[in-house]
């Protein structure tokens, strides 16, 4: 099938675009100035910060120069694969501006990303607007400011992009199972390898340029060969596409590089090479682009919320669990706690003395704001109202989850450091 000219006329320029000035602007892992502690612990800079600063509200600091070591440690580990960190992880500009200068480019999941992407001085065209729910005003919006890249994972959405994006790239979504994820993304986005066949098919005929495949294996992805099924499938659909006469060459390898929680993972270097074989056991011959989407595995690590003990309460004097409210909850930033999903260490000054199992709960008033009841966390039996406690690695989903004043209680602070 033949592409429109307009269409193969963006898609040069945007491939000779791919990776500009990458290797310049990108020194080695060695060149790294600041000395890294072991992964999910606080920075000095941070525990400093903490001393010299006081607050009566939960702060979340981030060590900016563990941002440029995930980065860089991610760059190395995929030196072939562009870099678009996901906005949507953090969006502190300070941050942004960090990994803007570092080379990266900017997975934006809506209008609002867009805008401080721009306003930060980045280039449209270093933009992949990766939702695949957008309204077509905002995408009419990333068009005309020169957004080249869309996702889709469905014929209504393409129509939409052809409408008000004509001629624009597009890369079908395939849905992914979520396996080994602790934050899995399956079902809502995506969608068959077959109906993926329809979308580009239409993509095309429709005018636009049909790019390639990404997906998503779950954030916080523990299972290092979920990339390797994904790859497969993707492979798959660029055969089917070929016989159908359209040459897919663009592969978004989605997020999914993890933080350290309370298990310790994987680092950046297992990842890259465990992608890079299954890139080159189901690609080998073929010239592809790679693309890939971190948010949690390039700032998790980077951030400490400094927070406050509340309260430490008993539901009645013979149990031996103890109730610890804090001034921060689900609705104040740490709404990845739901269903106990992401399990963040908790320290105290008293670590280190006798302990006893502890729920962990928000200081507002509904019953929901519950953190932890069943992941058996415990804390030192001294614990009291008053003492302070760093909730680690809480760099990525918790200032943009936290609400604007539920119960009075305001959003989520942001240091960068
Ligand atoms: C489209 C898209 N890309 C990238 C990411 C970032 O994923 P992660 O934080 O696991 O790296 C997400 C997370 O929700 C996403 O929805």
């Amino acid at each position: 099938m033949l592409r429109p000219e307009a269409g193969r006329e963006a898609r040069r320029r945007h491939s000779l675009d791919i990776f500009p000035s990458a290797p310049a602007i990108r020194p080695p892992l060695s060149l790294v100035p600041s000395v890294v502690p072991p992964r999910g612990e606080p920075t000095d800079a941070i525990r400093r910060y903490f001393a010299e600063t006081p607050h009566d509200h939960p702060v979340l600091a981030v060590d900016l120069s563990v941002v440029e070591w995930n980065y860089r440690a991610l760059a190395l580990a995929l030196p072939e694969t562009a870099i678009y960190y996901a906005v949507k992880a953090n969006p502190a500009p300070d941050l942004v501006d960090l990994l803007a200068s570092l080379g990266s480019r900017f997975d934006v999941a809506s209008r609002g990303e867009i805008e401080l992407c721009l306003s930060r001085g980045i280039p449209a065209d270093r933009l992949s607007f990766g939702n695949t729910i957008k309204k077509e005003r905002d995408i009419a919006f990333a068009h005309s400011v020169g957004v080249p890249m869309f996702a889709v994972d469905c014929e209504a959405e393409v129509e939409k992009i052809a409408r008000a994006a004509p001629g624009a790239e597009v890369f079908c979504r395939i849905l992914t199972s979520g396996t080994g994820a602790e934050w899995p993304l399956s079902r809502k986005f995506g969608c068959t390898l077959a109906m993926a066949e329809t979308v580009l098919s239409r993509a095309a005929d429709l005018g636009l340029v049909p790019r390639g495949v990404s997906f998503h294996v779950g954030s916080q992805q523990i299972d290092l060969g979920q990339w390797d099924i994904a790859l497969a499938e993707t492979a798959d659909l660029f055969a089917r596409m070929d016989d159908r006469g359209i040459a897919l060459d663009l592969i978004n390898l989605g997020g999914g590089f993890p933080a350290r929680y309370r298990e310790d993972v994987a680092g950046a270097e297992a990842y890259g090479r465990s992608i890079r074989s299954a890139l080159d056991r189901h690609f080998a011959g073929r010239a592809i682009t790679t693309i890939a989407e971190p948010g949690r595995g390039l700032v998790g690590d980077a951030g400490v919320i400094r927070a406050e003990v509340v309260l430490v309460s008993r539901k009645d004097a013979s149990e031996d669990v103890r109730w610890v409210f804090l001034d921060i909850g689900k609705f104040s930033g740490l709404a990845e706690t739901m269903d106990e999903a992401i399990k963040y260490r908790v320290t105290t000054d008293h670590d280190g003395g006798p302990d006893g199992p502890v729920i962990l709960a928000g200081p507002s008033c509904d019953s929901a704001d519950i953190l932890y009841e069943k992941a058996g966390y415990r804390m030192p039996l001294d614990v009291e109202a008053g003492d302070t406690v760093l909730i680690l690695a809480t760099g990525a989903y918790t200032s943009t989850y936290s609400s604007v004043g539920f119960n009075g209680f305001p959003p989520l602070e942001t240091v960068c450091i």
